[in-house]
């Protein structure tokens, strides 16, 4: 879809856009409609009961006086309470009411709002990325599909007076939807078309705007003495990967980088901790932290962002076979650490523990971020409204935190400390892969910080936003590609030359 920022004019597309502050107070754009129309605007708002609020709309069809389909009067609400993420989530509200609307082009009058904390260009923009965040379908697999409801939105015209200035910022968000996409697609297909050889195949398209990839075998990790993550892949046919991805945007090349690690389980049986049948199918998402910073790397690269970051990826399936790791097995992990596997489910932060380890080793980052579909337990405690994060740095933490507010994916800090630490000690190996019956999320963090020394380090277990059942205003139901924003946003705000 082609998103483009035009100067102020008369809409000649098929759908037009008008706004509507909170007290009923129509934009200029508004008005000049609505006086085209001969008052329909203002009838129409009175009769639809229509104040304005955040995110009402009122669709008029066939207006009269008008050479167009229709007209989507949409309210903002409190003007001054306008900020980039509502701007976001206006867009999207337009372009689900009227993505199968059968309209090809649509215009939108972005008119400057006058009493808010941001630009006229920074809102038209915001607007076109709120827009493009929710047209993301994935709809491959349809060989058949009724006319009715294939997306019809081939155009979109944003009106503004900054049209110079929303297209510029625009440009560097589009970069960060290409991020968002890519890492939807990864986590939303299915384990036999993204299975760590294929997955691995797919990052190396990142090569081409910049970024060096670099693939590890299994025979490789085997010499690095990566039994952790190696023991998680041993029962599956498909081959384990680790995938390192360097971005080099900083002026100084000798800046420590910044590191990201994801956890890529392809797909989780549970291995011979067999999960239960039911809702299975929802483990190829065990993924989501992988596809996230796979999708930071290529927004960070997309929009050159002045940084040196690292992204390292494990790639395995846990399957259970008569090649399996069995409960009670011990593994040697990079660190020289061991573990007591106890539960084959609690696969992920074998994963992490090598690539953690590696991370930190290789490339002595400035901090290591790692996003992961942890633990259950992280969704029975948040939801799918925030991620929980557990840190050995507050600073780090903040930085997170405010980043994660202003993209809306917020992040909640949960504690760790000793208490918990001890709950992973081992009778026979220096550690087990799981707690107890309680702190779940809590021990499965306690046991990746012994992976990490001292280097500045926060895991975000996105068990919970990676994945949703019910639409939000920037994505359908399905992958939200969760941690794409979040980074992106700290390493803009927080971390480039
Ligand atoms: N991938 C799962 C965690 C998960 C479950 C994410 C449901 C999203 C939705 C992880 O590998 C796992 O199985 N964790 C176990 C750990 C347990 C065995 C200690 C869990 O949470 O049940
Ligand atoms: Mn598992
Ligand atoms: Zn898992």
């Amino acid at each position: 879809m082609n998103i483009k920022f035009i100067k102020n004019s008369s809409p000649t597309s098929d759908s037009h856009v008008i706004f509507v502050y909170g007290d009923r107070e129509l934009s200029a754009s508004a008005s000049k409609v609505d006086k085209a129309t001969d008052g329909l605007i203002s009838r129409a708002m009175m009769v639809g009961h229509f104040e304005g609020k955040f995110g009402q709309t009122i669709d008029l069809v066939a207006p009269a006086g008008l050479d167009i389909n229709r007209v989507l009067v949409v309210g903002l609400g409190d003007e001054a309470d306008l900020d980039e993420v509502k701007s976001q989530k206006i867009g999207g509200k337009i372009m689900a009411s009227l993505i199968a609307s059968g309209d090809e082009s649509l215009s939108i009058a972005a008119d400057t709002p006058k009493k808010a904390n941001i630009s006229g260009a920074e809102f038209a923009a915001h607007l076109g990325f709120g827009i493009r965040l929710r047209r993301y379908r994935f709809d491959k697999y349809f060989t058949k599909q009724e006319e009715a409801k294939k997306p019809s939105l081939i155009g979109v015209q944003l009106m503004c007076a900054a049209q110079t200035g929303a297209q510029n910022i625009f440009d560097d968000l589009d970069r960060v939807a290409d991020g968002v996409s890519f890492a939807r697609d990864l986590v939303t297909e299915p384990g036999n078309v993204v299975y760590p050889e294929s997955y691995a195949e797919k990052i190396k398209e990142l090569s081409d705007v910049g970024i060096d990839v670099e693939i590890l075998a299994e025979d490789q990790m085997e010499e690095l003495g990566m039994g952790a993550l190696l023991g998680v892949g041993q029962g599956s046919a498909c081959e384990s990967h680790l995938v390192i991805m360097h971005w080099n945007g900083s002026e100084n090349d000798d800046e420590p980088p910044v590191a990201f690690v994801g956890k890529g389980v392809t797909f989780d049986t549970g291995g011979i901790s067999l999960k239960p049948g039911a809702g299975m199918e929802d483990m190829k998402f065990d993924m989501g932290g992988s596809a996230a910073v796979v999708g930071a790397m290529l927004a960070l690269a997309g929009r050159n962002a002045k940084v040196n970051a690292i992204g390292v990826v494990g790639l395995v399936e846990n399957m259970p076979s008569s090649t399996a790791q069995r409960p009670g097995d011990v593994v040697t992990s990079m660190s020289g650490q061991t573990i007591e596997v106890i539960n084959t489910d609690a696969e992920g932060r074998l994963v992490l523990a090598d690539a953690l380890w590696y991370t930190q080793d290789r490339f002595q980052p400035k901090f290591i971020i790692d996003l992961a579909t942890l633990t259950g337990a992280m969704m029975v405690a948040l939801g799918h409204e925030y991620a929980g994060i557990f840190s050995n740095d507050d600073d780090l933490c903040e930085n997170l935190s405010k980043a994660g507010a202003q993209v809306d994916e917020p992040v909640w800090r949960m504690p760790i400390g000793k208490a918990y630490d001890k709950l992973i000690d081992s009778k026979i190996a220096d550690m087990k892969n799981i707690g107890g019956k309680y702190a779940g999320s809590i021990t499965a963090a306690q046991f990746l910080q012994r992976f990490v020394n001292d280097v500045p380090w926060v895991h975000i277990d996105i068990a919970g936003t990676a994945w949703k059942t019910e639409a939000s205003d920037v994505a359908d139901r399905g992958a939200t590609g969760y941690g794409v924003r979040l980074l992106d946003q700290l390493v803009r705000e927080f971390y480039e030359d």
